[in-house]
């Protein structure tokens, strides 16, 4: 062992390094200065230190590809300009722009865990090093989940952190059968692009402490063992026909790259309107309630309501992926025949914050809220806002071909004049404003929808 040392610095002297850089000249020169003392400091370290010339120890983590070896969107644009113009607006394109994705990962600080998924091209060509500067990224990196993140995968290695392989270069990978050839790629078939497996590679999330918290594929296949048959291409890249390049062949089947959630921009981005009133719809069309309430009721005796909310059309739990965030709830109000409230849930403070013990304005205040969402818990049992801090999570969010059931109990004023009415909505957000204000991020607030999903109106007779 302590011979081959000695062989290598030989070999370090006989041929100093070839390339004429300055640096390394000073290195040559050094070497010469000191043999004698590493001569000495290697006799005594060889057996320690497995290869102690080298200058410096190889990166333990060696970028797997460089920046240039992939093809901007806008490379894409001019043959696909439907796939471009739809992907330009998506939640995809937007992954690494997202305000509240940078102020959560500079809380979390978690190197390259959450630039794994929002920008695949940035983490495997080294340019998201732990305390990286957004501003000095490459623009193709900016583009978070690009159209050759997706179309140079080769294969799903293990379905959730983006365990996935990539090819990038002149072939593109896709689900067309007999693809037109083209000038400007090769393009080769892989089944795995209509299929869930694909999705699942990021949309399946176990953070560093080893919790899932964000299970959307696990709980696709759930709902496909209960006996859904859709892939979440089915369901988010819906098909139209058309070509699928301009110019090439006329296709039955050519897919939407809009990737329609729940989630929409919160800065100027393009498409963004259209954006919004795909998600209004998407959430328009994800659940049914039904009110069970008495026909009539005796003044001073107490209504009691139940609220089923039914998960009968989504591909997985409702609501799914960043649960912790996300704020489905039932909000009822009950009036008398003159118009005056007798009951309430589901209503926000001043601030806009549900009152549970997130509003700082009324905390609790609603006894009755029911939101369906995940909840976080650190180690010790404690609430926590940030899905990186997790040890456990609660959930309460219904499944697929499920239901849960809210129930609520209204004391009725003897003095009350009939009929009561009753105002049920189940309502939804992506982003509640407490968490926005946690993250200096209240000025967003405003800009995040609440979509009423489903409305009832039920009327109830009172007999006095
Ligand atoms: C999140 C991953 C993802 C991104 C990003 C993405 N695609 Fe796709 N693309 C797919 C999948 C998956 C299919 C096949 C869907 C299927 O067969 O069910 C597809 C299909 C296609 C097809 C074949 C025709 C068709 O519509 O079926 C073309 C062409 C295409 N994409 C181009 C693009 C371009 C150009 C971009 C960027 C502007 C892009 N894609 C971005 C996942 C992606
Ligand atoms: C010079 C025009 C041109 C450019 C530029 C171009 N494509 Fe294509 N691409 C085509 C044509 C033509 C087809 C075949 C369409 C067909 O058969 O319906 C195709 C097919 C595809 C397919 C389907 C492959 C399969 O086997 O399923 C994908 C994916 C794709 N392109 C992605 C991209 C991406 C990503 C870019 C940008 C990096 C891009 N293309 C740039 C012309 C182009
Ligand atoms: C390389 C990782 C990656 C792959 C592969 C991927 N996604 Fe995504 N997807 C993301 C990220 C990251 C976001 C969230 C972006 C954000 O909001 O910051 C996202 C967002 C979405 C959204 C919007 C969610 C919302 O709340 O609005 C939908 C829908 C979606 N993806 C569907 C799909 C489908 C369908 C596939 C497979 C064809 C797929 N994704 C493949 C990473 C990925
Ligand atoms: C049968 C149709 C259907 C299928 C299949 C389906 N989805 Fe969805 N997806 C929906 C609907 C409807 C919503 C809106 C309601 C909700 O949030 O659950 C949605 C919402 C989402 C969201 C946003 C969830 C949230 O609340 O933040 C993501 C992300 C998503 N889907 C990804 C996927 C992925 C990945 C798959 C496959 C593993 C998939 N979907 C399969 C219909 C479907
Ligand atoms: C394994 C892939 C993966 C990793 C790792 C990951 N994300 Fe995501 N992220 C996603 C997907 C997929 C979505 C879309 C899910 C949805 O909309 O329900 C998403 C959505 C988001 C969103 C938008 C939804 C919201 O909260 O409004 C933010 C912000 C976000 N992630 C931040 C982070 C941060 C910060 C980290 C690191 C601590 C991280 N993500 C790590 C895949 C990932």
């Amino acid at each position: 062992m302590t011979l081959k040392s000695f062989g290598r610095l030989a070999r370090i002297k006989e041929h100093p390094p070839s390339r004429p850089q300055e640096g390394n000249t000073q290195v040559a020169r050094f070497f010469r200065r000191c043999r004698f003392l590493l001569v000495g400091i290697l006799f005594f370290f060889a057996c320690k230190s497995k290869d102690p010339v080298d200058p410096k120890p190889p990166d333990p983590n060696p970028p797997e590809f460089k920046v240039t070896d992939f093809a901007t969107p806008e490379q894409c644009a001019s043959c696909h300009p439907n796939h471009y113009q739809e992907w330009q607006s998506s939640m995809h394109a937007y992954a690494f722009v997202d305000p509240v994705f940078f102020a959560m990962h500079d809380r979390g600080q978690l190197e390259q865990f959450c630039t794994k998924c929002h920008s695949p091209i940035a983490s495997r060509s080294g340019e998201t090093p732990p305390f990286f500067d957004r501003n000095k990224l490459s623009p193709i990196s900016k583009q978070g989940v690009s159209c050759d993140v997706c179309h140079t995968i080769t294969k799903v290695n293990k379905i959730f952190n983006a365990q996935f392989e990539m090819s990038p270069g002149n072939t593109k990978f896709g689900s067309l059968d007999n693809p037109a050839l083209n000038p400007f790629h090769q393009s080769q078939f892989n089944a795995l692009f209509d299929r869930s497996e694909f999705c699942g590679a990021c949309h399946e999330v176990e953070n560093t402490l080893n919790t899932r918290i964000e299970e959307t594929y696990t709980e696709w296949v759930q709902a496909a063992a209960a006996g859904m048959s859709f892939d979440c291409q089915d369901c988010h890249m819906p098909t139209y026909a058309g070509e699928a390049a301009v110019g090439g062949p006329q296709r039955d089947k050519v897919h939407r790259h809009y990737f329609v959630g729940v989630d929409v921009p919160l800065v100027d981005f393009p498409g963004a309107d259209l954006q919004r009133q795909m998600s209004e719809e998407l959430l328009k069309n994800s659940a049914e309630i039904s009110v069970n309430a008495p026909a009539s009721i005796k003044a001073g005796d107490t209504l009691q309501v139940a609220v089923k909310v039914m998960n009968t059309r989504t591909g997985h739990h409702l609501p799914s992926g960043t649960a912790a965030e996300r704020q489905m709830w039932v909000a009822m109000e009950a009036r008398d025949g003159n118009g005056n409230l007798l009951y309430q849930t589901g209503q926000l403070d001043a601030n806009g914050d549900l009152m549970d013990n997130h509003s700082a304005l009324n905390p609790n205040a609603d006894r009755d809220l029911v939101v369906y969402r995940q909840k976080l818990f650190d180690a010790n049992g404690n609430e926590v806002l940030f899905f990186f801090q997790a040890k456990t999570v609660e959930n309460n969010l219904i499944p697929l071909f499920s239901f849960k059931t809210a129930s609520y109990k209204i004391m009725i004023p003897v003095s009350t004049n009939g009929p009561i009415n009753l105002d049920v909505k189940l309502r939804f957000r992506s982003l509640p404003p407490y968490f926005l204000r946690e993250l200096n991020l209240g000025e967003l607030v405003a800009k995040v929808p609440i979509v009423d999903m489903e409305e009832a109106k039920v009327l109830v007779g009172v007999i006095r």
